[in-house]
């Protein structure tokens, strides 16, 4: 239920203490509803997912959207870039029918809407942080997220994380209290402790097939929480079980939920 008063439990820190593992719900629960909507992350939420997990792009009129690619052919009936598009233009446009008819005529999110429904429902946030194209820094792109952020004053229930590690180091530098994980480069040897003191994260995420009980006991001794992506069969589920990593970061929020409760009774 909607409330303008923060309960003190909703904070990243005292959620993510209460559980030894949890979801990270991927894209909101993009594989039962179309990734980074608003019906993908209702269905996070109602999954249990403690954290959701979007993709932002930024339109021509500098607003930030929810939106993994660059372009918008793959998850919506438009063309082009998001950048070359107003708010207004992509309003129009159906981000729903690609995944399933049955979700014709979901819209692009707001980022500002999510946020709102993620601190409705006191589910904290993972806003990536897409890498700089070609003649951009990608700072003016990172401070409109951030001050999306602020304007709900959420961040203390956020985590950026980003393969662009020079943006977590922005963040950090300018917003020392937010929450950051560098998420793993291809080729990257360093363990999550050695970027971590590099770029000043408290966070550490790497796919299924990087992860090592190397990189997972170097993050547990120096108290990085660690996510591993993409969760989402019973085999991935058994994979990660081995390994001592807190964050489950999945399309299908429920079934990973259903199969970690299945595993504490
Ligand atoms: O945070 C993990 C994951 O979201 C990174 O890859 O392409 O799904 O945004 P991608
Ligand atoms: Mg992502």
């Amino acid at each position: 239920m909607p409330s303008s008063k923060t309960p003190e439990s909703y904070t990243l820190r005292s959620k993510i203490n209460t559980q030894e593992r949890f979801i990270v719900a991927h894209r909101g629960s993009s594989g039962t509803a179309p990734e980074n909507t608003l019906s993908s992350i209702l269905h996070a939420i109602s999954a249990g997912a403690l954290m959701v997990e979007v993709d932002v792009q930024i339109t021509s009129d500098d607003k930030a959207v929810l939106m993994h690619d660059q372009v918008l052919g793959r998850t919506t009936n438009g063309k082009g870039f998001v950048r070359a598009h107003t708010l207004e233009q992509l309003d129009t446009l159906d981000a729903g029918s690609w995944f399933n008819t049955s979700f014709k005529g979901e819209h692009i999110p707001l980022l500002s809407d999510a946020l709102q429904l993620l601190k409705d429902n006191e589910t904290c946030v993972n806003i990536e942080i897409k890498p700089p194209g070609k003649d951009d820094d990608g700072i003016e792109r990172l401070l409109v997220i951030i001050e999306n952020v602020l304007a709900l004053n959420m961040q203390d229930v956020t985590l950026f994380s980003s393969f662009h590690h020079e943006s977590l180091r922005y963040i950090k530098q300018h917003y020392p209290a937010f929450h950051t994980a560098g998420i793993h480069l291809p080729g990257d040897r360093r363990l999550p402790s050695e970027i971590a003191s590099e770029i000043g994260c408290e966070g550490f995420v790497c796919s299924l097939r990087e992860i090592t009980h190397k990189k997972a006991e170097d993050a547990a001794k120096h108290d990085i929480l660690i996510g591993v992506y993409t969760i989402n069969t019973d085999d991935d589920f058994n994979t990660i079980m081995k390994y001592q990593v807190p964050a489950l970061v999945s399309n299908f929020p429920r079934k990973i939920q259903q199969l970690l409760h299945s595993t504490i009774k």
